[in-house]
């Protein structure tokens, strides 16, 4: 068939902040592949069948077959490789640990990144400025630096009492110091999956 487009999205920010969880959202695979889900046999060999035919469909590691067992989301240990897929491209994203001893394996992936999201706790003022070191410590890196590569901000957890808006959080990240790449942000509730498509839609059509 038609194939579409690939790109590699890279998920950053700091741990806690939210990224698995807006992965997850988008992501196709709510479904469980795990055979301990279908008790019956024929359950058994079909899953096993159905998870196959869909890793080979969509290029998918072995990896994701764990992800895919695990139904609680914990914090992100080095990182994980999802796949999602909107109206005209297929997405790679590379959903990295936030948690500060991880926090150098980012620039690894940098050169392979088309495009970014960047997620932010917006209840955590207290973190606020570790955020936005991290963030001008990645716009200034010599694989980013001088790459028009979009940037989509998450404002997310913004169901939180205290949350900051998302104004207030572009104004604390200096964001309209970005001058030399294309950016949006978007307020999100990654739990009950709010804000997200505004933000993937934008995406998209800084790549096409
Ligand atoms: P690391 O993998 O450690 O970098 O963290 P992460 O950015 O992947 O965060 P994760 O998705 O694991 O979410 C951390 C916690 O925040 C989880 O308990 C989520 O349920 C919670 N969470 C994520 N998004 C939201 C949100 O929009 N609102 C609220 N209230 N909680 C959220
Ligand atoms: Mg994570």
């Amino acid at each position: 068939g038609l194939k579409k487009k690939e790109v590699n999205v890279l998920c950053l920010g700091l741990d806690n902040s939210g990224k698995t969880t807006i992965i997850n959202q988008l992501k196709p695979s709510n479904v469980c592949y795990s055979p301990v889900c279908t008790p019956k046999i024929y359950g058994f060999v079909f899953s096993f069948l159905f998870f196959f035919v869909f890793c080979f469909e969509c290029e998918l590691t072995v990896f994701f077959f764990f992800q895919a067992q695990a139904q609680d989301i914990v914090p992100t240990i080095g990182f994980s490789i999802e796949k999602f897929r909107t109206s005209s491209l297929c997405f790679t994203v590379f959903d990295m640990s936030g948690q500060g001893r991880y926090r150098n394996l980012w620039e690894h992936y940098y050169k392979e990144g088309q495009a970014i999201i960047f997620v932010i706790d917006s209840g955590d003022k207290l973190r606020m400025v570790v955020a936005k070191e991290e963030l001008d410590t990645l716009l200034n890196h010599p694989d980013i630096k001088h790459r028009r590569i979009p940037v989509l901000f998450f404002a997310n957890k913004m169901d939180l009492r205290d949350a900051l808006s998302a104004v207030k959080v572009s104004q604390l990240l200096c964001l309209e110091n970005i001058k030399d790449k294309p950016w949006h942000i978007c307020a999100s509730d990654a739990v009950k999956g709010e804000g997200l498509q505004e933000g993937v839609d934008w995406l998209q059509d800084q790549i096409r």
